[in-house]
């Protein structure tokens, strides 16, 4: 079984059917992306997968565990991390403490109570920001980084969590085509411990860094499969040729 299961998932808004009974399955340690037009339904469906939202339809199961109604902390615990295209940086704290006070909010009660010292909060917060290059950066407001260097804080902030799977939603949107190549790079070494599902108009970005993509057209799998196979694939070329 793979690590998310999403199966026949369907969710209506005020009538219009934003997802029409969706399926995808994303393996532990691979990146996935989720492409297609826009309303396609692709940030409808990560926020379902989050708990942001529940489904009218069908099931979500995440480590063998039936996830479809569990609240968003149930999630968090059982290793989803989510970052999503509004920034959540706290742009009046340094770069160190928003990173602090993502890995001090993580876990249950019983991970407060086991709470872990400074120094090893201070550890985890400097290996997090040397990982996504802003180690130098870290007494400074995170307000005053570049646009391209809050998204990466923000990554580095959902990951403290250490996470199965992290969700991205458009993480590249608005950055220079220098910053969403090192954002690639970045990202990369996640897959030795965390699976992630990413939604991207950059297609030749999501094409370099995901495993497999699936692609929605009005709120339904379109097609899915390995990058060759989507390149190869009439149909999305079809919708890209001539919508996108
Ligand atoms: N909270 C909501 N209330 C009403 N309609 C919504 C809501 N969220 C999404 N929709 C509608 O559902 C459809 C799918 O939207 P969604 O945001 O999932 O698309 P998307 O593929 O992420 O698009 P984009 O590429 O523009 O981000 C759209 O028609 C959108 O207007
Ligand atoms: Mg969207």
């Amino acid at each position: 079984m793979a690590l998310l299961e999403v199966r026949g998932v369907a969710k209506t808004f005020r009538g219009l059917k934003a997802l029409g009974g969706v399926d995808v399955s994303v393996e532990a340690n691979s990146f996935h992306g989720l492409i297609g037009p826009n309303g396609s339904g692709k940030s409808t469906l990560l926020k379902a997968i989050a708990g942001v939202h529940y489904p009218d339809e069908g099931t979500i199961s995440f480590g063998g565990q039936d996830i479809t109604r569990e609240p968003p902390p149930m999630r968090a615990r059982a290793g989803l991390s989510l970052k999503f295209q509004i920034t959540a940086v706290l742009p009046q704290l340094s770069v160190y403490d928003n990173v602090l006070l993502a890995s001090q909010s993580r876990g249950s009660i019983w991970g407060l109570l086991r709470s872990r010292s400074r120094g090893e909060l201070h550890d985890e917060t400097m290996d997090a920001l040397e990982r996504f290059g802003l180690a130098d950066r870290a007494d400074d407001l995170a307000g005053e980084l570049s646009h391209g260097q809050q998204q990466w804080l923000e990554i580095a902030m959902a990951l403290t969590n250490k996470p199965r799977l992290l969700l991205l939603d458009e993480p590249t949107g608005g950055m220079s085509p220098e910053e969403r190549r090192a954002t690639g790079e970045l990202l990369m070494p996640i897959k030795a411990h965390c699976a992630l599902v990413i939604v991207e108009h950059d297609l030749d970005f999501i094409k370099d860094i995901c495993d497999r993509l699936t692609v929605l057209d009005n709120g339904r799998v379109l097609d899915d499969g390995t990058v060759a196979e989507i390149e190869a694939s009439p149909k999305v070329q079809e919708v890209y040729t001539t919508r996108v």
